[in-house]
């Protein structure tokens, strides 16, 4: 395994010299953004935009799911540098810990001080229907592991104070970013609830009995990403916005009555994201300068 720092370094290295090749200026993204499931498209609202596949990353891994691209683009939206990983590797398809979060780690050596982590979710409170976007307020963490487990490297910091064994979760989802999101959703007319996100490790999804127990815990949703880069977002010292796309109401609430409800696909995932592109995509795109201004003032 080696060094991850060292190796978190060459991966940013090496994108800031194909940025400084094809802009022939310094790029730093000062956002960092990560695409769940069907909802890549963003990546598309990027200006100037300079595309890297994964595979020419170094220590980079692919992602082998349909509906992620495994593509890192650079480039601005509203004037601000940002960095869009379009498409994630999750722990379901057999990558380490510290795989999983190998991207975010390097957002944060390349300069993003705050993160927006995406993903597509099934909804287990009633009022999440297919098609609702939700604001994270908090995650519960069922995946089993902990990615900042491990030797811990205090130069993965990037904020002051940041970068300890033991770090604060109290509020891992940025409530200034997240009232900036439910600001701009109103001022757009676009639904945005806040939900808590439940985390699973997959790939299977849920039986009916487990969406009764994660109900009973609190959960508002659930899904199998998200957690593991928030977590390390936060003990380096990085901002989060979570925002989830429910694609399908969680195992066994879609029926009438007892019945058993529908099946869930992973298709349907992908087709509801394509169908909520559009709203999804201009809620990003206007949040992006007031994250970066909210971050420059200081929270
Ligand atoms: N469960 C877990 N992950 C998901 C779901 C789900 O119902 N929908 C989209 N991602």
């Amino acid at each position: 395994m080696g060094d991850l720092y060292g190796r978190v370094q060459a991966a940013a290295g090496a994108i800031r010299e194909r940025a400084r090749l094809e802009l022939r200026t310094e790029f730093v993204p000062r956002v960092g953004t990560i695409l769940g499931s069907g909802l890549g498209g963003f990546a598309a609202q990027v200006a100037d935009a300079v595309t890297i596949a994964y595979a020419e990353i170094p220590h980079f891994a692919q992602s082998t799911v349909e509906g992620h691209a495994g593509r890192l683009v650079l480039g601005t939206i509203g004037g601000v540098p940002v960095a869009v990983l379009q498409g994630r590797v999750h722990a379901y398809e057999g990558h380490a810990m510290e795989q999983v979060t190998f991207a975010t780690r390097v957002l944060g050596l390349l300069g993003c001080r705050a993160l927006i982590a995406t993903n597509a979710s099934g909804g287990i409170r009633a009022d999440l229907a297919p098609g609702s976007l939700v604001a994270i307020s908090d995650h519960i963490n069922l995946t089993g592991t902990n990615a900042a487990m491990g030797p811990n490297d205090p130069r993965f910091a990037c904020a002051p104070g940041a970068g300890g064994r033991f770090f604060d979760m109290t509020a891992a989802y940025s409530p200034a970013l997240r009232r900036l999101a439910l600001e701009e959703a109103r001022r757009q007319g676009v639904a945005l609830g806040e939900g808590v996100y439940l985390a699973v490790l997959g790939p299977s999804f849920e039986t009916p009995a487990e969406i009764r127990a994660f109900r009973a815990l609190g959960a508002d949703l659930v899904g199998m990403s998200t957690v593991h880069e928030a977590i390390v977002a936060r003990q380096m010292g990085i901002a989060v916005l979570g925002i989830s796309l429910v694609t399908n109401r969680a195992a066994g609430l879609s029926g009438v009555g007892d019945g058993p409800g529908e099946t869930i696909h992973h298709e349907d995932v992908l087709e509801i994201g394509r169908r909520m592109e559009g709203p999804f995509s201009g809620l990003l795109t206007a949040l992006v300068p007031q994250i970066d201004a909210q971050i420059e003032r200081g929270d």
